[in-house]
């Protein structure tokens, strides 16, 4: 069967995650939230108690996991073997140390099998870091979202509701975690040369939906 593939790459807060659901909402694709991948496999090893240093047991907890997405009330959770971690992977502790440990070879190499996977098997939107060089180089039609730092950070702001963390601790985070991630050996966060670039700045989030899926309508 051959399944279209939409890639939206782009750095924390540049509004991915949203955009992506509601374009696979309105066009029937599915979404696949890699971010959401990652996040889990940090719940999992700080659980272990495994150090992003610690790779054999990392590799080790790797094979022992089932990271699985599933659909509740018409809302995509993320299972972790078989407890919804949908909560876990968005707290600050997750968001501040999932740098470290998807910057390692062997947890990228997991998270890039699985990710080709669950996507071939339906049209799909894939949203992450590294969708459109890496896991899915020869998808159909590539995006790039950014924003100032400063949107960023009041994006991210607004989605925290039960923690407490100031607008300049939030960009200091966010900022830091592009740092790492644009700036690692593997899988660095890159914007596709063929990708068309969507500075979210100054759009709504319907300017930004709607962007993306006339692009989606041409591509057929
Ligand atoms: O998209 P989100 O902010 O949830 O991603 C969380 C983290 O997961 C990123 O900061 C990055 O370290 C990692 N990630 C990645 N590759 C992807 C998606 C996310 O390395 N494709």
């Amino acid at each position: 069967v051959f399944c279209l593939i939409v890639t939206i790459d782009g750095p924390a807060g540049s509004g991915k995650s949203s955009t992506a659901r509601e374009v696979a909402r309105r066009t029937g694709f599915n979404h696949l939230d890699t971010g959401a991948m990652y996040r889990g496999i940090t719940v999992a090893a700080i659980e272990a108690g495994i150090s992003p240093e610690e790779h054999s047991k990392l590799t080790k907890l790797l094979s022992s996991i089932t990271l699985s997405f599933a659909n509740e009330d018409g809302k995509t959770v993320l299972y972790l073997n078989d407890r919804n971690v949908s909560t876990e992977i968005r707290s600050r502790e997750t968001s501040k140390n999932v740098s470290a440990y998807s910057a390692i070879a062997e947890v990228r190499a997991a998270m890039t099998q699985l990710q080709q996977e669950l996507a071939h098997a339906a049209d799909t939107v894939c949203e992450g870091r590294d969708m459109g060089t890496v896991v899915f180089p020869h998808a159909e039609l590539k995006f790039f979202m950014v924003a100032s730092l400063e949107e960023r950070a009041k994006r991210r702001l607004q989605d925290l509701h039960t923690e407490t963390i100031s607008f300049d601790e939030m960009a200091r985070e966010i900022a830091q975690r592009d740092t790492l991630d644009s700036t690692r050996a593997e899988a660095p966060l890159l914007e596709p040369a063929d990708a068309y670039r969507l500075d979210t700045t100054d759009l709504t989030f319907e300017e930004q939906v709607a962007y993306i899926i006339r692009k989606i309508e041409h591509s057929k």
